[in-house]
């Protein structure tokens, strides 16, 4: 007798239920890794600041596939797959250095810095024994290749030949989004990495979700970094796969001012520090805080003084890495930097605005497990809202099931709404 698993359950055609087994189950997990992920999506993986100098390289991940981000001796950019074309080990062990060869330590083969295979030892054999045949052909055993574009230093891959070019892909306001940001040459101030017990499209609903952003963090509401009657503005692309907005914040030192009933503002907090948040603007356009979600892993932010990107790197159903990259610009003077590295402090796994979103994910990870075919409700602000002008509703989220339904295929029980 067989037993086959239930087919997977979709979420309904305008996005607004989606069954909690989409979070929890293994095979659900595995399609997307080959329909997303190593499907016609642009993964980031890396900036270029991290990868500068030919022979620069850097360790990443496209959905749970390791791979390597290198610039070759020309300048040129690449990414292939970290695992060896001999018996398959991880090559590169070390999250970024400099080496003109990745070499395996397991029977050292080794690859140049565009994934083709440069070393073998033995391939002659030893005394008559061993080696490869004549007709043995290096070209043949490089390391897996994926495309590589990279907009303004951010740097993307794809497996698949079908990928929209990137700036189709991105679209125009995710463009203006990135260009905003990476205006000026920027410099990595340094990284962090949390391991979440959550599944990877719990974070990307998160940041495609203002509602909670007033409500669960106590810190943005209290000192005026994000309230719900703050004026916003947002954008996204004509597939409505990714999520762009901007908040117009207060001076934060006016604790009163534009309080909503029900944000969490928490009376008589001061801060300690109050140079936390003494930065200076950036940009001259009166914005504390953007957030710009491109599917399927990557966020950009701006939170006051500091800029960061994360990467959501799935690892399992109930869990995922999220590995952020915080930078600067290389014009800023050391004050500049001394305040990037102090805001630091609002965000990451310990952030005093970030470490409630990593609890909310655990917290619905916990309670769904043993009812998959229960379902989320994403109504707030109506079905009907306008993606570019409701910019405190689920609409952004509704239309992350829609584009993600389509990317995973019909299914034999698609839900109807
Ligand atoms: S597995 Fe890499 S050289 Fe053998
Ligand atoms: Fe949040």
């Amino acid at each position: 007798m067989t037993s086959e698993a239930p087919a997977i359950a979709r979420p309904t055609q305008d996005g607004s239920r989606v069954p909690f087994e989409l979070f929890t189950r293994q095979d659900v997990f595995d399609r997307e890794q080959e329909t997303i992920f190593r499907g016609p999506v642009w993964n980031y993986v890396a900036l270029e600041a991290e990868i500068p100098q030919p022979c620069d390289f850097k360790t990443s991940f496209v959905g749970d596939t390791p791979i390597i981000v290198s610039r070759a001796e020309d300048g040129s950019l690449h990414a292939f797959v970290n695992r060896c074309a001999h018996r398959g080990a991880t090559v590169q062990r070390q999250a970024c250095g400099n080496v003109r060869q990745h070499r395996c330590v397991y029977h050292q083969w080794a690859y140049n810095a565009r994934g083709e295979l440069v070393g073998v030892p033995y391939r002659r054999g030893v005394a008559g024994m061993g080696g490869y045949a004549a007709d043995f052909d290096p070209k043949e055993h490089g390391l897996q290749k994926l495309r590589v574009a990279s907009h303004k230093g951010v740097i993307f891959a794809t497996f698949s030949p079908g990928t929209a070019p990137l700036e189709d892909y991105l679209d125009t306001p995710l463009i203006e989004a990135i260009d905003r940001l990476f205006s000026r040459p920027v410099k990595v101030l340094g990284h962090m990495r949390q391991r979440v017990r959550g599944n990877w499209k719990l974070y990307a609903e998160n940041t495609r979700d203002p509602y909670h952003a007033a409500l669960l963090h106590g810190f943005h509401a209290t000192f005026g970094l994000y309230r719900t009657n703050q004026k916003r503005k947002g954008g996204a692309d004509r597939a409505r796969a990714h999520s762009t907005g901007v908040t117009y914040g207060d001076d934060w030192r006016q604790a009163s001012m534009g309080n909503v009933e029900q944000d969490k503002v928490v009376a008589g907090y001061s801060l300690a520090d109050p140079s936390l948040l003494e930065g200076r603007p950036d940009f001259n356009d009166g914005v504390t805080v953007q957030i710009t979600s491109v599917f399927p892993g990557l966020v950009v932010q701006q939170i006051m003084n500091t800029l960061a990107t994360r990467q959501i790197r799935p690892k399992a159903p109930d869990d995922f890495e999220l590995y952020w990259t915080y930078f600067g610009y290389q014009d800023d003077d050391a004050e500049m930097t001394n305040t990037r590295l102090k805001q630091a402090n609002l965000v990451g796994p310990a952030g005093l605005i970030s470490m409630e979103d990593s609890e909310a994910i655990e917290l619905i990870q916990r309670a769904i497990v043993r009812d998959g075919r229960e379902d989320s409700f994403l109504e707030f602000g109506g079905l009907n809202a306008d993606l570019d002008k409701d910019r405190t509703g689920e609409a952004t989220i509704r239309a992350f099931w829609r584009y993600y339904a389509g990317l995973m295929g019909p299914s034999p029980i698609a839900a109807e709404p």
